[in-house]
């Protein structure tokens, strides 16, 4: 994935960071000089906030609400997770984030957070947790901007000297029955916003689809746009893999022309 970023990148944009693993990957090897996280959950915007600047605060945060878990994990769990769609406490939704099953938000229809605890797990030890926080911050700090808001907002105020690497929710897991993600993401609208930003030449690298084996999961980006598709292997499934099968997931990656041409 790092070797489609140019070379004279200067904002890294991921307009639907999560936990933002390519602007992480990219800053690591050097790849942009500055960076713009974004996401539509806004309390996940305050949570990268905290990680920037007041990521030793955050991270006793963080051991407070592990450390409480003693005998009640299960109680906890719970107490957090409603305390949180009260407050929408930052340090409150990483607990969340780490200790839920697969790892995976999941929202009711009233936008609360709704995930079940992962029983087998405790959640990521305090000590590791600050290893990992201290280390994004020492990475990022004083050269990213946090945005919350709709990944359209981001496009529109890219320019040709930026990147911008769209990772939205995929197709089939973001549908009005399906409430992985606290919103869903209309296709029609997705590809008239990249269509414009097609148009004014800015540079994209899009995730969108996938196979995993021979099978195809989500509808490919529509011809129209120009895009150019390459296929990226994921690496081994997990859920294959615990069904006995050996498939590999394989990952797609749309290139805006802007970035193809320029290489
Ligand atoms: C597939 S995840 C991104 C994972 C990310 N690449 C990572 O490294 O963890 C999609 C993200 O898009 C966010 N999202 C959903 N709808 C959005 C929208 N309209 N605008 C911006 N972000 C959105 C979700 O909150 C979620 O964090």
């Amino acid at each position: 994935m790092l070797t489609h970023i140019p070379a004279d990148v200067d904002r890294l944009i991921e307009p639907c960071c999560g936990s933002a693993a390519i602007t992480l990957a990219a800053a690591q090897a050097g790849r942009a000089r500055r960076f713009v996280l974004g996401d539509s959950l806004a309390p996940l915007c305050a949570l990268w906030r905290r990680i920037l600047d007041e990521p030793a605060a955050l991270a006793a945060d963080y051991q407070r609400l592990w450390a409480r878990q003693g005998d009640r994990p299960r109680a906890c769990y719970d107490e957090v997770r409603d305390a949180f769609n009260r407050d929408h406490d930052p340090a409150k939704l990483l607990f969340l984030l780490v200790r839920c099953v697969k790892s995976a938000v999941r929202f009711n229809g009233a936008g609360a957070f709704n995930q079940s605890p992962d029983r087998r797990r405790r959640g990521t030890r305090p000590e590791r947790m600050r290893a990992s926080i201290l280390g994004a911050s020492a990475l990022l700090a004083g050269r990213t901007e946090v945005r919350a808001g709709d990944y359209a907002a981001a496009l529109y105020d890219a320019t040709a000297r930026d990147l911008v690497y769209l990772d939205p929710p995929w197709q089939g897991t973001s549908g009005a029955r399906d409430r992985r993600y606290h919103q869903p993401l209309e296709r029609e609208r997705f590809v008239a916003e990249l269509e414009r930003a097609v148009l004014r030449g800015v540079r994209l690298i899009i995730s969108y689809d996938g196979r995993l084996g021979a099978r195809r999961y989500g509808e490919p980006l529509p011809a129209h746009l120009g895009l150019v598709h390459v296929e990226l292997p994921a690496g081994r499934s997990t859920q294959a893999t615990l069904l006995g099968r050996r498939e590999r997931t394989v990952e797609s990656l749309y290139l805006s022309p802007s970035l193809v041409d320029a290489r």
